[in-house]
């Protein structure tokens, strides 16, 4: 048996500003290490909502979660800050780079501050993430100098710095053309098994969706089969 790195129960979110929206009605899922689960529905379903919840960003309305053991609605600050650091990974449909800095900035950002505490020399590190996503001759471009498709990809490599056990995925492919996409999904399998991640990603699109080991379907806020 695999070990759970994810386990949720009973996952409720109403959005209390202006008219209240239950966005999640109650959502169970067990995620076992290295699994890769695409979770699919349409516009508005609750599959950032999830995504959300699950990365510790924002809390559930009602509900249990646990991360690798750990009940993470009972952190709170720094302990939960350092968690999330430890633990996860984020790649979002809108790459969310900064414009003003470099590739290898970029990758770098999240452990900047914690620089003189980390046990490996960070560049190092990004330089190395960098040129596993193939973008060793882009290191010093700016955002603006590259691709979606390259865009994602330093995105990615920022994703994994913290070497992640969990990485979630926004639509990650939601702003590439349809190859680019092929091949950004073909990259998380890659670092998938490089890395042993464990992988959830929401997608509206089933040609993505088929990279999942398994794919669950959000409607209205719910699991259906
Ligand atoms: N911050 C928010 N405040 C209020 N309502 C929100 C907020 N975020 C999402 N919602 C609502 O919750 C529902 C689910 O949204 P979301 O999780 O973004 O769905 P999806 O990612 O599947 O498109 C939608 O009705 C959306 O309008
Ligand atoms: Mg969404």
């Amino acid at each position: 048996m695999k070990e759970t790195l994810v386990e949720a129960q009973g996952l409720r979110k109403v959005y209390q500003n202006g008219v209240p929206v239950e966005a999640l009605r109650g959502v169970d899922l067990t995620i076992k290490k290295g699994e890769f689960v695409a979770v699919q529905g349409p516009s508005g379903s609750g599959k950032s909502t999830l995504l959300h919840l699950v990365g510790t960003l924002d809390r559930p309305t009602e509900g249990e979660l646990r991360i690798a053991g750990q009940d993470v609605l009972a952190l709170k600050g720094n302990a939960l800050a350092d968690f999330r650091r430890k633990h996860i990974g984020f790649v979002f449909q809108m790459f969310y780079l900064i414009p003003e800095m470099t590739a290898l900035e970029n990758v770098m950002l999240p452990l900047k501050p914690y620089r003189r505490k980390l046990a490996f020399d960070l560049e190092a590190r990004a330089r190395e993430l960098l040129e596993q996503v193939g973008l060793e001759h882009r290191m010093h471009h700016y955002p603006n100098q590259l691709s979606g498709g390259e865009q994602q990809r330093v995105a990615i490599a920022r994703a994994l710095v913290n070497r992640p056990t969990l990485l979630l995925a926004d639509e990650p492919t939601g702003n590439l053309d349809a190859k680019t996409g092929e091949q950004i999904m073909h990259l998380l399998e890659i670092l998938r098994q490089e890395y042993g991640l464990t992988i959830l990603l929401v997608t509206h699109n089933d040609a993505i969706a088929r990279y999942a080991d398994r794919v669950l379907y959000l409607r209205d806020g719910v699991f259906v089969t």
